[in-house]
């Protein structure tokens, strides 16, 4: 069964669409999983960065949560081997649609359930709020990575997001939703980095990820040349970062793959 992976933060500018491309992209050709990056955000940057004309959008998220059958292969694009992608785009009153439906929280989760068996993972975008569509991703998933920029606001809103979250787990029986944070934007020189680095050490504890995106100008270069990393720069720090980001979450699920056959699932992340 597919993982779904959301990348979450009602903030904007932390890194969600950095991560959720290059992620996804990383995992279906250097790992050789099969991908399904989905863009819930309207402002559809996550089609861009992995190289498709904005212009050729034509069935986005939105419409597939708002489809009430829908043939999912049309809403899918394949982009690369292994890699396939729904991406997104901005509509009139996209939230008062979307949350005038029924059941309005589990559209996400009720679409991807006959594609889970098709991918190894399904990795989500999410805009900077705390919209209903975020709400989807998070209801739809199996592990939320909170991605933190190390900026001067870096914590802010982070008390109301595990809130959300929280209410999430609770509303929805998810109980074995597993939440992750990932620092983004890192600069090793900078004091102020290495202290907000601590401060989400602190918050975070045991979920904290051991990787730490560093902060690097070739991610910005790739993304807006329609390209992940691998494709742009292997010899970047970003490209090894991710590689290692990558690494570190396929070894989290080895382990626990096999602490669940030998019935220690517990003491397994
Ligand atoms: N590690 C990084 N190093 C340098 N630039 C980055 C890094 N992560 C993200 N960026 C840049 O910061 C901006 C915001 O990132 P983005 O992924 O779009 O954030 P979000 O999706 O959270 O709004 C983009 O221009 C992106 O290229
Ligand atoms: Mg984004």
């Amino acid at each position: 069964m597919g993982r779904v992976i959301s990348c979450c933060n009602a903030k904007g500018g932390t890194g969600k669409t950095t991560v959720a491309l290059n992620l996804a992209s990383i995992f279906a050709s250097h790992f050789r999983k099969k991908v399904l990056a989905i863009d819930l955000d309207p402002q559809g940057n996550l089609a861009v960065g992995l190289g498709v004309d904005p212009r050729e959008i034509r069935k986005t998220t939105f419409r597939l949560l708002m489809d009430d059958a829908p043939d999912m292969d049309q809403y899918i694009q394949k982009i690369k081997p292994n890699l396939d992608l729904i991406p997104n785009a901005l509509e009139p009153n996209m939230e008062a649609m979307l949350s005038s439906r029924r059941n309005r929280e589990r559209l996400l989760e009720s679409r991807l359930q006959p594609l889970k068996d098709r991918y190894d993972f399904i990795i989500l975008d999410t805009p900077p709020a705390l919209e209903t569509s975020t709400i989807n991703a998070m209801v739809a998933s199996d592990e939320i990575l909170i991605v933190i920029d190390c900026g001067y606001y870096a914590l802010y809103g982070l008390n109301q997001l595990m809130e959300t979250l929280s209410e999430v787990q609770r509303e929805f029986q998810k109980y074995d939703l597993v939440i992750r944070a990932l620092v983004n934007l890192f600069d090793q020189r900078q004091k102020m980095d290495r202290e907000v680095r601590e401060e989400v050490e602190r918050f975070f504890e045991s979920l904290m990820l051991e990787t730490v995106i560093h902060k690097n100008v070739k991610l910005t270069e790739a993304a807006s040349s329609g390209k992940p990393i691998l494709e742009y720069d292997k010899k970047s720090s970003g490209y090894f970062d991710f590689t290692r980001l990558s690494k570190e979450l396929l070894d989290i699920y080895d382990r626990k793959r096999k602490a669940e056959k030998e019935g220690t699932a517990s003491r397994a992340r």
